[in-house]
């Protein structure tokens, strides 16, 4: 904020430029050439867009099964954790897909009272690593409960569940939670019994989703309860060509939206292109198309169709690829020959793209 910005409200009528976030982005949009806005409002219908497929409901049914298990339970003595593991490499739809997941529950949705809002879950993403002890503050402060700055460590975990209780929180869902996790197995275990101390407390069981890396598995090994009862989803990479049709629904549902045609495009092998260069992500061709999309949305020529050159130009963009048409999987026609990969792929950590 600049030195002469007053803090106060603005007069009656005014936008009120210093407290409406709405307001100030819509201000700063209105600024933007006429052309970049028409972009803008065609590029926020495709990016409402979800496209569902047959993993989103396995991912429901086992999901609401886990809840109905979680929830039959609450009133005995609970002997079993209630934890339910979301995994998926970098790309394949896991924040999107865990976030779209509670925000449909009825069980879940908030309470309006007259004395406040209750939300009963809870949801944190890990950026970095972070100590477990860290995290637990993490979980206790988006809950809304004041956290004591004298907590102790290793007490976090177990003031979680009487906090928890005091903001009716019943789950908790910690994405990406590959940065808790180490090459120690000693600190796994660790790890690993906090979280079902909390889930089996005999006061207030709450029920965990944890979503990340396949790698997150270690915190179930050699745990038979964890084991045995099974609230496991994976979200598996494309299998080519059997789920070509999966990359055809995206562009299809997409390209919808922008208002664009797609032409014959499907029955060429750009389908198995995009796969190809979005690392056989599920959600990395989503973004890809989007990335596309885009491109198609901002050419000069007005096209009227998604075109393999709005690929290749978003690929040059969004990839090593720029200034190397060599190495571009929309513009060789041995693509095959190309590394998988590398639209928006780092190595090692995760990227955070939301
Ligand atoms: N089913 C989907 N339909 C459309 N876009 C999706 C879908 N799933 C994910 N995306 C988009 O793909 C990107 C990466 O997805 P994300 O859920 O963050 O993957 P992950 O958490 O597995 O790394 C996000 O921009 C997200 O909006
Ligand atoms: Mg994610």
């Amino acid at each position: 904020m600049s030195p002469d910005a007053d803090e106060g409200y603005a007069p009656p009528g005014e936008p009120d430029l210093l407290n409406d976030d709405e307001a100030y982005l819509r201000v700063l949009r209105s600024r933007m050439p006429a052309r970049s806005q028409a972009v803008i409002e065609r590029l926020n219908r495709v990016n409402e867009v979800y496209v569902t497929c047959g993993r989103d409901a396995v991912l429901s049914e086992a999901f609401e099964t886990f809840l109905e298990d979680a929830q039959s339970t609450r009133h005995g003595e609970r002997k079993e954790a209630d934890i339910f593991f979301l995994t998926g490499e970098s790309g394949a739809g896991k924040t999107d897909a865990a976030r779209r997941l509670l925000r449909g529950s009825e069980l879940l949705a908030p309470i309006q009272t007259s004395y406040g809002t209750i939300r009963p879950y809870v949801s944190v993403k890990l950026t970095g690593y972070m100590l477990p002890r860290i995290a637990a503050r993490k979980i206790i402060a988006a809950s809304g409960h004041p956290i004591k700055v004298d907590t102790k460590q290793g007490d976090a975990w177990s003031e979680m569940s009487p906090a928890l209780r005091r903001r009716r929180v019943v789950l908790v869902h910690i994405d990406e939670i590959q940065h808790l996790v180490t090459n120690n197995s000693e600190e796994n275990k660790k790890l690993a019994d906090a979280i079902k101390g909390v889930s089996i407390a005999s006061e207030w069981p709450v029920a965990f989703l944890l979503s990340g890396l396949p790698g997150i598995r270690v915190l179930a090994k050699k745990d038979e309860q964890f084991e045995r009862r099974g609230n496991w989803v994976h979200f598996p990479d494309l299998k080519m060509p059997d789920e070509e049709s999966l990359v055809v629904r995206i562009l299809t549902k997409m390209s919808k939206a922008a208002g664009l045609g797609l032409g014959k495009m499907s029955e060429t092998d750009m389908p198995k292109r995009i796969a190809h260069a979005s690392n056989y992500r599920y959600a990395r061709v989503c973004q890809l198309v989007r990335a596309a999309i885009h491109q198609a949305l901002r050419a000069k020529d007005e096209p009227q169709e998604l075109l393999r050159g709005h690929f290749a130009l978003a690929y040059a963009l969004r990839s090593r690829a720029r200034g190397h048409n060599h190495m571009n999987p929309f513009l060789v026609d041995d693509w095959t020959q190309l590394p998988r990969g590398s639209f928006l792929d780092v190595e090692g950590p995760e990227e955070d793209e939301d």
